[in-house]
């Protein structure tokens, strides 16, 4: 059976489109977060969305992404239509916009888009008249992940009464430069109080990520002791050109999250991972899998984070 849950009044969130967390008051992230929240405990099923349609157009391969968005909105009574890089008309050459353009015009309420190229949901929220939800574009940004982190992040921590996070050291380490994880995290977290150091070899950690609002180390070693939380990032080979990245071996030295560098953290730091891993590489296997990880809570998390997301942006859309 199906049921309205009254929506707590969410005077923070105005916004049609969620494209980006750099930009957002604290006040917008944490009305997601608190909604989000409400979600999670209300239980898994409602009507707040009967009658909308949200289409997920993902022109980038994904499996977390793509199956929470798609669980988000049914558990919110919505119609999902959910289209595929591999099966669209994009391989025909038609463009994103022109793509997005022809599925809003079948009557669709909302539109969550992936794609290659950095700026394409701004693109796409330009050219339609209905609420668009960025699912990462390149290398740019992926709120929702950056929000599902900071919720999994608040709730391991006991601080999700408040969404503060202030006093809490995060590092983001490894192939942070590729990472629209990391730039969205970057913000979110900052935004919520927490000190945030992206860890990594210059070539991957360039000291120029600090103009986004974080401290920038080459030193993972030295910054172990300090950590309530570590989340390693993909090495994203499929965004590098030339030598970024180094050997397997170069990369384990500098800044893979082994056993013994695991031995160095405080007893209570988390260990976060966007997904997917490369076990083994960024991360060794039995730490991605061990009590300390986070990585399940982070999946869990997407689904009332995008439920949120959705229910503020389609409500700010019929409001406006
Ligand atoms: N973290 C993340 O975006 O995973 P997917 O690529 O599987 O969606």
């Amino acid at each position: 059976m199906t049921r309205v849950r009254t929506p707590t009044p969410v005077a923070a969130w105005t916004r049609r489109d969620l494209l980006a967390l750099r930009g957002l008051e604290p006040a917008e992230i944490r009305a997601i977060l608190r909604r989000a929240k409400e979600l999670d405990l209300m239980g898994p099923r409602g009507d707040e969305l009967r009658g909308r349609t949200v289409a997920t157009l993902f022109f980038e391969d994904s499996t977390r992404t793509r199956l929470s968005f798609t669980l988000a909105a049914r558990r919110l009574g919505a119609e999902v239509i959910d289209l595929g890089a591999g099966a669209s008309s994009v391989n025909k050459g038609e463009s994103i916009v022109d793509t997005a353009r022809v599925i809003h015009s079948m009557g669709v309420d909302a539109v969550v888009v992936r794609a290659k190229p950095a700026g394409a949901a701004a693109l796409v929220a330009e050219s339609l008249p209905c609420s668009v939800v960025n699912a990462g574009d390149g290398r740019h940004e992926h709120p929702t992940q950056g929000l599902l982190d900071a919720y999994a992040l608040a709730r391991a921590t006991g601080r999700d009464a408040d969404f503060d996070l202030s006093g809490l050291t995060v590092l983001i380490v490894g192939d942070v430069v590729s990472s629209r994880v990391a730039r969205s995290n970057i913000a979110g977290l900052r935004a919520l109080g927490a000190r945030v150091v992206c860890v990594g070899p210059p070539a991957l950690a360039p000291v120029s990520l600090s103009a986004l609002g974080c401290e920038v180390s080459h030193d993972f070693d030295a910054l172990l002791p300090q950590a309530d939380a570590v989340m390693m990032l993909r090495v994203q080979f499929e965004r590098h050109e030339g030598g970024a990245v180094g050997s397997s071996r170069e990369f384990r030295s500098a800044c893979a999250l082994t056993r013994d560098r695991a031995a160095r953290l405080k007893p209570a730091a988390w260990i976060m991972h966007p997904g997917p891993i490369n076990k083994g590489l960024e991360l060794d296997a039995d730490l991605a899998d061990s009590p300390r990880s986070l990585v399940l809570q982070q999946v869990r998390a997407g689904v009332p984070v995008r439920m949120a997301c959705l229910e503020l942006c389609l409500h700010a859309a019929s409001s406006a």
